[in-house]
This record gives C-alpha cells, structure tokens and sequence, in this order.
C-alpha cells in the first residue's frame, strides 16, 4: 500500500557531494520526494530525533555526528515506501550492506552510513511531524 517514510541523507553524504545521486536511486525505485529540507541539525534537534537510543553506549558519537555538517531531509512516498527504503539504503553497518545498496556505494562506518531511513509505520509518522508540519507536506 501506498506509504510515506522519512529519510535523512547524513552530513557524510552531503559532504561527499552525493545526494543527486542519491535522490536518483530514490527515484529509480519508485519512490518520490514529496517534502524536502537542508539543516544543520541543533545539538537539541538531533538528539530529540534520536531520542530512542538515548541510553545506547553509540548516542553521544551519532549525536555528535550528526550534527557534523547539513543534512537533506526528506519525505518518500510510494507502494510500500518504508521497506522499500530500508530494501535500497542496505544493511545499517556498511561493512554488512548488500552490493548496490546505497550505503555499500557511498557510506563508510556505522556512523557515517550515508542516510537514515524509518523502519516502521508508527515511527515513520514520528519522524515526518518531526521535521515536517502540515503545510509542507502535500
Ligand atoms: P540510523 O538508521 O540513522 O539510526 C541510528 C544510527 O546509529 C544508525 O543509523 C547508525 O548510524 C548509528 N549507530 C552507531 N553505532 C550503532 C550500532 N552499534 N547499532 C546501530 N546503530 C548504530
């Protein structure tokens, strides 16, 4: 069914000069950029977004990368669009990802794994309302 998902491209991304590249694998696997942004992510705001792995011993270091440099962030929308995404980014550990996958190509550590992407229904709608309010999403 048709769904929306939140995805991130990570300040590593960015800096490598990659997100058309990006936004092209989004495009060639069906799903479309309905709402999108540049921020340079506040200390607040990163760790507000990842407020789930507040207590995990990687927090401070994802915190601090995160806010390293701008993000791009954006809405996907298509035909099962949450898995769909997660299918494309690959693997979280870049070292694990499936060839082709958008982390094998462009990420290089846990940390700096190149996107983010939501990874279930309930959290998707989290992350959008996060970054996005009603108006800016059509
Ligand atoms: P992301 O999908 O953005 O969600 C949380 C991020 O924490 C994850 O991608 C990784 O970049 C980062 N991270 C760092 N260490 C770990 C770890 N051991 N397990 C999971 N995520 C990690």
């Amino acid at each position: 069914s048709k769904e929306r998902t939140l995805s991130i491209i990570k300040p590593d991304a960015v800096a490598k000069n990659v997100i058309g590249q990006i936004y092209q694998r989004f495009e060639d696997a069906g799903l479309k950029i309905v709402a999108a942004k540049m921020k340079h992510l506040s200390q607040a705001e990163a760790e507000g977004f990842y407020a789930v792995h507040k207590e995990r011993p990687f927090f401070g270091e994802l915190v601090a990368f995160m806010t390293s440099g701008p993000v791009m962030i954006q809405v996907l929308e298509g035909d099962n669009a949450i898995s769909k995404n997660r299918d494309i980014m690959g693997a979280t550990n870049p070292k694990e990802a499936a060839a082709g996958t958008i982390r094998a190509d462009f990420a290089e550590s846990i940390d700096a794994n190149a996107v983010h992407g939501s990874d279930a229904p309930e959290t998707a709608a989290v992350e959008i309302a996060y970054f996005f309010s009603s108006i800016e999403l059509n």
